[in-house]
């Protein structure tokens, strides 16, 4: 099976993305044929100041490799090392009906808390459709919030594939697993743009509190309480052993604990978690050249499957370039 995701360099990395997304992608790379990659070009629509980009991508690169990438197993690149999908989302865009965008959630959900949509932002999911097909990808492994983009994919390959007559995209499906919608500390989706993270390489401190200021119902300390309404519960239940979070959901229901109790043992839980992983990043950033060598490897090989897609999909439609093109 191929697989195939990204993640925007758009901020640090939060328990959202690791649980809802990257956990699986390291997971995967002990069977699969893996494609991660840095979705640069998408974080244009947010970040547009360059150090700050530059600074993020090498951040999100560090940080998969911190939690355990195998740069032999599995490819971890730049999007912007295969340019080729901007070309792929610009030939999709011809076969898109308008109304397939207006439609998406995401965008409707930023424009709705007040955001100036750009072009960019508009025409996200074509370069995401792209980002997939360009590869022939099988599965994309991603949190919930991902899975419309996923399937207006499957959409435009379906449409390029009717309107030049011929198979040459293949239709890829979502990879959800039992993290699909982290909560934050607001118990809203955990997101950068919600400003509710618990980020994943914060100093331990930092971390503590954050997850210390986790939003509680006002339930008294004696009354049993409902660890399927309750967001530390939930965060527990992803990263403590299966007799941990067993055990806190019998103190629940009890009664008798306070939800300081659980915020603790939260807290202890993403120390252990998060403690290894932070040893080997801060190594790993005393190493840009092995950081850039894994990126820019990865990144060729990436290409020389995209380009092979490519000239199909060029060749369906009629597209033709110069033999001696420097593509
Ligand atoms: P991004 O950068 O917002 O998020 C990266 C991954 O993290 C997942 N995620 C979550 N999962 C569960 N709960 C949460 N609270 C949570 N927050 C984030 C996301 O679902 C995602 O899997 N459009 C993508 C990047 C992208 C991409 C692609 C992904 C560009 N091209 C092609 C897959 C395939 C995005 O913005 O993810």
């Amino acid at each position: 099976m191929r697989i195939l995701s990204g993640v925007q360099p758009s901020g640090r990395l939060h328990l959202g993305n690791y649980l809802g997304a990257m956990k699986q992608h390291i997971a995967l790379q002990e069977e699969h044929e893996c494609f991660y990659f840095i979705a640069n070009y998408h974080a244009m629509t947010t970040v547009q100041d360059a150090d700050l980009l530059r600074s993020h991508i090498r951040d999100v690169a560090i940080d998969y490799l911190a939690f355990g990438l195998d740069p032999q197993k599995a490819l971890l690149f730049r999007q912007s090392d295969v340019p080729e999908v901007t070309e792929l989302a610009w030939i999709l865009s011809t076969v898109t009906g308008k109304g397939l965008l207006d439609r998406a959630t995401s965008y409707k959900d930023r424009v709705a808390r007040g955001i100036s949509p750009s072009m960019g932002l508009y025409s996200y999911p074509l370069l995401m459709a792209a980002d997939i097909l360009i590869y022939r990808s099988d599965l994309v492994p991603v949190g919930k919030d991902q899975v419309q983009h996923i399937e207006m994919t499957q959409d435009m390959a379906g449409h390029f594939n009717n309107t030049h007559g011929r198979d040459v995209l293949k239709r890829p499906e979502p990879k959800l697993n039992d993290a699909m919608i982290v909560p934050g500390v607001d118990g809203q989706k955990m997101s950068k743009s919600y400003g509710n993270t618990i980020n994943l390489f914060d100093p331990p401190k930092t971390t503590r509190k954050r997850i210390m200021s986790i939003k509680t119902d006002s339930t008294p300390l004696e009354a049993p309480k409902d660890p399927d309404s309750c967001s530390v519960f939930a965060l527990y239940r992803l990263i403590a052993t299966p007799e941990e979070v067993e055990a806190l959901e019998e103190r629940y229901r009890a009664g008798g604990m306070g939800y300081g109790d659980a915020k603790k043992l939260l807290a202890e839980a993403a120390e252990r978690l998060l403690g290894p992983p932070r040893e080997r990043r801060a190594k790993l950033e005393g190493d840009p050249d092995y950081v850039e060598d894994v990126l820019s490897t990865s990144g060729k090989k990436a290409r020389a499957v995209a380009r092979e897609v490519m000239a199909d999909v060029r060749d369906a439609s009629g597209i033709v370039i110069s033999k001696d093109r420097d593509s």
